[in-house]
């Protein structure tokens, strides 16, 4: 069966000493009541070591947001894959809107990154999604089919097989509009049709496709009802410790 997972993009947010106090009081949170899922908190690269560190006698995993495309070499200010998974991190996210959309990562740069993730041992945590204009034409099914295509369904089964995807609507990321529960489980269906089409259906069966944009306490529970929704890739309420909680506890 596969794993429900509810974890936290904290993005450009805390710095070090903030990170280690919230990481802190989560770990505090969830120590004296076992969540029901699997959580994954994804910091910047330079609280990774010292939250892996801090959280490693805990339930809570530690993700990166990012990681170079390269292996190694003379690529000043990037982090290798690599580097990451020597912090004690596990997950890595790989494909966020902001970084296609800001930073210009195409389908062949996530390809490599997955690879290089992959092949360092980090379980990459794949977003994709569509824009608003694109969901206003029709075109999401489209839209999220070209992004696994162009990225990751070069890889193995069994590379695959670690694979958690993120659907996470450009549209709904922190701008207070959530998909309702009906079109996330819509398309999270669609895409799980498109794993079986790929991978067959055993593999689509144990991949985790979590919900982004905009999940909160309030809407939780009602978008994990379905039976698609495996969880969420939470933003902004996974900057305060009650907030994130409260998602957690919709398991
Ligand atoms: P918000 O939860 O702030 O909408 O962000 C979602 C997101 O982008 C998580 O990766």
């Amino acid at each position: 069966m596969r794993k429900n997972i509810v974890a936290g993009n904290w993005k450009m947010n805390k710095n070090l000493q903030e990170g280690v106090a919230l990481a802190t009081e989560l770990k505090e949170l969830l120590a004296s009541e076992k969540p029901n899922c699997e959580v994954i908190i994804g910091t910047p690269f330079i609280h990774l070591a010292t939250v892996a560190e801090l959280l490693k006698d805990s339930v809570i995993k530690v993700s990166a947001e990012n990681c170079a495309d390269k292996a190694s070499g003379a690529y000043t200010g990037e982090v290798s894959a690599e580097m990451v998974k020597s912090t004690g991190a596990t997950y890595c996210i790989l494909g966020h809107s902001e970084r296609r959309m800001y930073y210009g990562e195409t389908y062949e740069i996530l390809k490599e990154k997955t690879l290089l993730a992959l092949a360092n041992g980090l379980k990459p945590i794949f977003c994709i999604g569509e824009l608003k204009e694109e969901r206003e034409a029709g075109k999401q099914n489209e839209v999220v089919k070209a992004q696994l295509e162009g990225s990751v369904f070069n890889l193995s089964a069994e590379e695959f097989s670690k694979v958690v995807l993120a659907y996470e609507p450009v549209w709904a990321i922190g701008t207070g509009l959530t998909a309702t529960s009906d079109q996330a489980e819509e398309i999270h269906a669609y895409i799980r049709s498109l794993i079986a089409e790929k991978y067959g259906e055993e593999i689509a069966e144990n991949t985790t496709i979590l919900y982004g944009g905009s999940c909160k306490g309030s809407n939780a529970k009602e978008l994990f009802s379905k039976p698609n929704v495996d969880g969420g890739l939470i933003g902004g309420a996974s900057l305060k410790a009650n907030d994130f909680k409260e998602i957690i506890d919709a398991f």
